[in-house]
């Protein structure tokens, strides 16, 4: 049988689940690869907590660095996260020879461009299937199952944290603060859970999504990101009456002119499978222009997902797999223009606060008719007892986003409107 030696990087949430995997799971993964994989030497701050998951019969170290240089090791996995020592410690590997693995998404979208063919240079793999969605084999899919197709667009929950968030405060009523505080117990949050709540980690995953669908370099500095710390319960609510669910998505689109990036809190019809996906599962979809919308769905973080894709990268790089790391040819990699947030296309939800008075209606869809912009659906809000303002709740058909601001702009300024606008996107997602 082959052997082949990893170095682990870090033993934390997702490196003690790999470690767990591969002692489980040994006999399985021999049986399909014939090759022994075995981590040899883990590197992590806290050698204690390390030498409590991986025991005292394998050599533990506080210096990564000596792994990296370790002439035995043929793979290196890294594990600890970020953009700094993470991407010296992998820069050195792929200098030394050595194949990389890494679940590090900010790490791939901020640097995978010069690391690839840094990577492609000294004739090694950097493998990343599970810096998206964790478990779901969702670059792969758009790799290899989807390689026949031109892709149109994906959307896709890709952050398990603001899903669990989001699903407790619907279904259970809780507070953000006490969600998110759940959220990082269970392992979903990153090391600081602002790039969860405030849409950076899916916009990560989202840059990588885009780049192997579109054959794009990875772009992470023009996605348009919002987070979900604004969306106010009310909202949820109401969205739920007009038969919709609210989900921070990550969407990139093919248009005409270029490509839409952009991770924002987006109404979905209730009726998509997509928007019945709850707690810290992810789904992303993915539109081919022969297979037409594809689904894929799974656990999006946690130890045992993840650790789930990073051993399935190792076994590709067992079998010399050489399928490109963007999927497409790296000479054929296009720069395209990415729309601005003004210039894309969707629906809108709208709500706002007016007086009670006749004639206020008629004013504002006539805002909309000027436009020529169609409203799909209207909710209006009963002022409660002692209230002279009610809620107007619209959602308008597609329309490009600088023509919907405008209405916002005249709609605020009516006598009637009180206090501001607030504008959800809304995605179909039917095809
Ligand atoms: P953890 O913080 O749980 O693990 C990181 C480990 O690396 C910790 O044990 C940490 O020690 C150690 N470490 C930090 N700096 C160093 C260093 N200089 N040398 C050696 N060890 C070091 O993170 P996760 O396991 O959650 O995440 C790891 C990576 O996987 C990240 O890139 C994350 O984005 C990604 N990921 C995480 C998922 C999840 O569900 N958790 C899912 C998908 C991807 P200490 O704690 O003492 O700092
Ligand atoms: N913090 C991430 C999430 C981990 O919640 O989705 C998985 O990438």
């Amino acid at each position: 049988m082959k052997r082949m030696n990893i170095g682990l990087l870090g033993i934390g949430t997702v490196g003690g689940g790999v470690f767990e995997l591969l002692k489980l799971n040994t006999q399985e993964i021999q049986r399909k690869t014939s090759t022994d994989i075995k981590i040899i030497v883990v590197a992590d701050k806290n050698i204690s907590r390390a030498k409590e998951i991986a025991g005292t019969s394998i050599e533990i170290t506080d210096d990564a660095f000596k792994l990296v240089e370790d002439k035995k090791i043929d793979v290196i996995i890294e594990l600890i996260g970020g953009t700094g020592i993470a991407k010296d410690l992998v820069v050195k590997a792929i200098e030394n020879k050595k194949h990389v693995v890494t679940a590090n998404k900010a790490l791939i979208a901020n640097f995978g461009n010069e690391l690839f063919e840094l990577a492609k240079k000294n004739n090694v793999t950097l493998a990343f299937e599970a810096s998206v969605a964790g478990g779901i084999p969702i670059l792969k899919s758009i790799r290899e199952g989807l390689a026949g197709n031109k892709i149109e667009w994906v959307a896709g929950i890709i952050n398990g944290t603001t899903n669990f968030i989001l699903t407790e405060m619907r279904e259970r009523g809780i507070s953000f603060v006490k969600a998110l505080s759940e959220a990082q117990s269970l392992g979903y949050a990153e090391a600081d859970p602002t790039f969860d709540i405030e849409g950076i980690d899916a916009a990560h995953k989202l840059t990588i999504l885009a780049s192997l669908s579109f054959g794009i370099p990875m772009s992470f500095k023009d996605v348009y990101v919002e987070g979900i710390k604004t969306l106010e319960q009310k909202d949820i609510q109401y969205a739920e009456e007009l038969g919709y669910r609210i989900k921070l998505l990550g969407i990139a689109k093919k248009r005409d002119k270029g490509i839409e990036l952009r991770v924002h809190p987006t109404l979905i019809p209730e009726k998509r499978l997509i928007a019945n996906v709850n707690g810290a599962m992810n789904a992303v979809v993915v539109k081919g222009n022969m297979v037409g919308p594809t689904l894929y769905y799974g656990s999006g973080a946690g130890a045992f997902p993840t650790a789930s894709a990073v051993v399935a990268d190792l076994i590709d790089i067992s079998r010399s797999s050489k399928v490109p790391s963007y999927g497409f040819e790296n000479s054929k990699i296009n720069v395209i223009p990415i729309y601005k947030i003004e210039d894309v296309i969707c629906g809108y939800y709208l709500r706002f606060r007016v007086t009670d008075k006749p004639g206020v209606l008629a004013e504002i869809t006539k805002l909309f008719g000027d436009k020529k912009i169609s409203i799909d659906a209207m909710l209006q809000k009963e002022p409660q007892e002692q209230e002279s303002e009610a809620d107007i709740i619209m959602l308008s058909h597609l329309a490009v986003e600088q023509e919907i601001n405008s209405i916002i702009h005249a709609i605020e300024a009516l006598a009637a409107t009180v206090g501001k606008v607030i504008k959800i996107r809304l995605e179909d997602l039917s095809k």
